[in-house]
């Protein structure tokens, strides 16, 4: 039976990377994708930005497909929040997994660096954190405006990322796990983030257990890549480095992730954004996208059908067949065609 797929564009470059990505899956076969309007436009013309029932909707599916979601014209960014964001919260998708993995040498923008460089996985907190949208506004829009935006660790969410991390290393057979956070100056909620780390860590006696304090993090991303291998920290944290991973791998256009819970609906997704600027212009990456579909066909049990993906992007980029952002000269559309063409 074909595995159900939810698809949603969403906006901006969301809409033209998601229909390469979906091209891709429907050339692997064996699934259903069945598309959604949800998105600024959507939202705009009707109102709703999530119908009621809609996040049970989701969950009803196999797995979920997402390409961007944020449009200037929806200024406080309300069908992003309740999409995006509040499909990872409603369907409990902790772990945000992203790997930083360099397809050709030539696009890492530091020097002297290879692919051999640059392969790390950073594992996000995902449904706590900054971004739960605690706190509030007092006095707004006055010159004694207070502005209060709480971050939430709880033990239980700060373990299962924690322990998910660990469990990858092993499984996957990798030496070191690395922990980030600011526990210096955020003595309460990272306080948690250190306990919790050096309570598991020990249960793991074959794997290195490191800490850095985030700022440091971010300098050795740049200085060393090659000294990591697993990433775990917070929601906000992982939300940046990651943007420094998708430059190490070449631009925003190059990175995937995936938004997971294991054994239950997951959601996959490009790390890039919208990109207002380029909408509609037939210049985005599609690759993102495409690595994203691959990591859904893991989740999937399709590992085969994922590295077949894989191998097709890593050839397309090799040929230099892509879109200006990585040295290419093509299109989204025939980026896209340079992918398929070597999936056969
Ligand atoms: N997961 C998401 O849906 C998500 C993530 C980040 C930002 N956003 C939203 O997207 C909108 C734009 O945000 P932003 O400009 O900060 O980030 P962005 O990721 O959309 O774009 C930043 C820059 O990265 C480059 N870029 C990104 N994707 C690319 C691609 N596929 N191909 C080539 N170049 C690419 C472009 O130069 C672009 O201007 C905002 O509304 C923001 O809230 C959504």
């Amino acid at each position: 039976m074909s595995a159900r797929i939810a698809v949603i564009p969403g906006d901006g470059i969301g809409r033209e990377v998601v229909a390469e990505a979906s091209r891709v899956l429907q050339a692997i076969g064996g699934l259903a994708l069945e598309p959604f309007p949800w998105s600024a436009d959507h939202y705009l013309k009707t109102g709703i930005t999530i119908p009621a029932g809609g996040y049970d909707t989701l969950r009803s599916f196999d797995a979920i497909l997402v390409g961007a979601l944020g449009d200037p014209r929806v200024p406080d960014n309300r069908h992003a929040r309740d999409i995006l964001l509040g499909t990872r919260f409603e369907l409990d998708l902790y772990v945000n997994y992203r790997p930083v993995r360099l397809v050709d040498d030539r696009l890492c923008p530091l020097k002297n660096r290879t692919r051999r460089d640059i392969n790390f996985v950073v594992f996000r907190e995902n449904t706590e954190g900054l971004y739960v949208g605690a706190g509030g506004r007092m006095r707004p829009d006055t010159d004694e405006e207070i502005a209060i935006q709480e971050e939430v660790n709880t033990y239980r969410g700060v373990h299962r990322i924690v322990r998910y991390a660990f469990d990858f290393a092993v499984g996957q057979g990798i030496q070191k796990v690395c922990m980030a956070d600011k526990s210096n100056a955020m003595t309460h909620g990272h306080a948690l983030w250190q306990r919790v780390f050096k309570e598991l860590a020990p249960q793991y006696p074959t794997i290195e257990a490191t800490h850095l304090y985030i700022d440091a993090l971010a300098m050795l991303l740049v200085q060393s890549p090659d000294q990591f291998e697993v990433i775990v920290t917070n929601n906000l944290f992982g939300d940046i480095i990651t943007d420094i991973g998708g430059a190490l791998q070449g631009g925003l256009g190059m990175a995937a992730s995936g938004n997971i819970h294991p054994g239950r609906t997951s959601m996959f997704e490009p790390v890039h954004g919208s990109a207002p600027p380029l909408a509609g212009k037939n210049i985005a990456n599609p690759i993102g996208a495409i690595l994203s579909a691959a990591l859904m066909l893991d989740s999937l049990g399709r590992a085969e059908d994922a590295r077949r993906v894989e191998r097709a992007v890593e050839e397309a980029v090799h040929a230099g067949e892509t879109t200006r952002d990585i040295g290419g000269s093509l299109g989204t559309r025939e980026a896209g065609t340079a992918i398929l063409k070597r999936l056969s």
